[in-house]
């Protein structure tokens, strides 16, 4: 007799762990540097598919050349597949889902499976497109990044996540998608542009603001040199910028995101507007500064936060070279990247400020005239420096 029908469950449960390292070296293509070497040979060795930014090919013609050299010099390791991939330099490489093509035909053309690699090399915005193109071939060719932009060595490179723009909506396609490795090389940091150099130092004033005043006070310090381009100065900075997201990505319990909050994420709800309604003329880390200094001042502006802590926030931003006049800070629209943000999180609107300097707060009432308020303040503070 058959079975009779009745409700019944099957229990799906298990837990994936995962685990990578980011490495520090000067020079990763220096043939007598093993760590990329090492990375692969650690990870099962095998074929490689290099795909670099054409912003820093442009400004490091050597590359591929390079890249060459070092492939023979390891060849028991490694080894390249093809020429290396070409992908537009900067945000709009992120326009869709289209720049990721060559990267896909590539892989289907040298038969790369799930356990070769792709290595991307370049700014946050390609190593989010070469990522998610990555992570979503095969449901996920393993990833090797070697960030080349300071932001990217200190945060958007180091981390868990890829995403394109999509819908009006920045990152609106990506996956969370843990990388094999990530090696900051030094010596691509030496052609970045003053502005991307200054750019990159907002995520370190945020996780900095949020959860290290010892960082923050050496941030103050450092001003200065970093400025004025120091490089010491700036790996401090990277170094420990980055230590902070992975603690956090590590140790907070949920490096997916799926709870309301997303405390990283001070000051990137006004950022994210910023740079969309700029038309993305606007560098993240530029968006970012403003937006810590938009969020910075609403905590002042409803009492969170004393006025000396405000004060030191603004300056050091300053002191960075961030305060800078942008006409999108004049613009209502800007307040509709709080609605925006809560539906990219999902769950209601939750924004992390501060309450002292290395003590962030989760907000979920949000004055919106306090807001308003305090994105005009900003917009007056950035144009009074002129
Ligand atoms: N996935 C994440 O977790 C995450 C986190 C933070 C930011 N991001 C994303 O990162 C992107 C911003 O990254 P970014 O600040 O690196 O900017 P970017 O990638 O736009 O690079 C800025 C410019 O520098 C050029 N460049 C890169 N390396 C160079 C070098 N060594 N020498 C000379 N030029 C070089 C690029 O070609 C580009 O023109 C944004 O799209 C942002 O959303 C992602
Ligand atoms: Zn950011």
């Amino acid at each position: 007799m058959a079975d009779a029908l009745v409700s019944a469950s099957l229990a799906a449960r298990f837990s994936v762990s995962y685990g990578y390292d980011v490495h520090f070296t000067p020079d990763a293509l220096h043939l007598e540097d093993a760590t990329l070497a090492a990375t692969l040979r650690d990870d099962g060795g095998g074929r490689l598919l290099a795909v670099l930014d054409a912003g820093l090919l442009a400004a490091q013609p050597d590359l591929p050349d390079r890249l060459a050299a070092y492939g023979k010099r390891h060849f028991e390791d490694l080894e390249f597949v093809g020429d290396p991939i070409v992908l537009p330099a900067g945000e709009r490489v992120k326009d869709g889902m289209g720049h990721g093509a060559p990267i896909r035909a590539a892989i289907a053309e040298h038969h790369l499976d799930r356990h070769a690699h792709v290595l991307a090399i370049g700014g946050g915005a390609v190593l989010d497109a070469a990522g998610f193109a990555a992570a979503t071939a095969h449901r996920g060719v393993r990833l090797i990044r070697m960030p080349s932009t300071v932001l990217a060595q200190a945060d958007a490179g180091i981390g868990v996540k890829n995403g394109v723009n999509a819908c009006g909506q920045k990152n609106f396609i990506g996956t969370f998608a843990p990388p094999r490795g990530v090696i900051n090389d030094a010596s691509l940091l030496a052609t970045v542009s003053d502005r991307d150099w200054r750019a990159g130092m907002s995520e370190a004033v945020k996780v900095a603001a949020l959860k290290d005043v010892g960082f923050f006070t050496q941030l103050e310090a450092d001003a200065p040199a970093l400025a004025a381009r120091d490089s010491a100065a700036m790996h401090r900075l990277i170094r420990r910028c980055a230590q902070l997201h992975l603690q956090h990505i590590t140790g907070a319990g949920d490096p997916f995101e799926t709870g309301s909050g997303r405390p990283l994420d001070f000051g990137h709800w006004a950022a994210h507007k910023l740079e969309q309604l700029s038309g993305f003329r606007l560098r993240h880390g530029e968006a970012v500064a403003l937006g810590i200094a938009v969020d910075t001042t609403y905590a002042r502006y409803t009492g969170l936060l004393r006025k000396s802590a405000w004060e030191r926030v603004m300056s050091l931003l300053a002191a960075l070279g961030s305060r800078t006049p942008v006409p999108e800070l004049a613009d209502p629209r800007v307040l509709d990247g709080l609605g925006e943000f809560a539906e990219h999180i999902g769950g209601p609107l939750t924004l992390t400020t501060l309450t002292a300097l290395g003590q962030g707060i989760d907000l979920r009432d949000i004055d919106r005239a306090a807001m308003t308020a305090s994105v005009h303040h900003v917009d007056r503070w950035t144009r009074a420096a002129r």
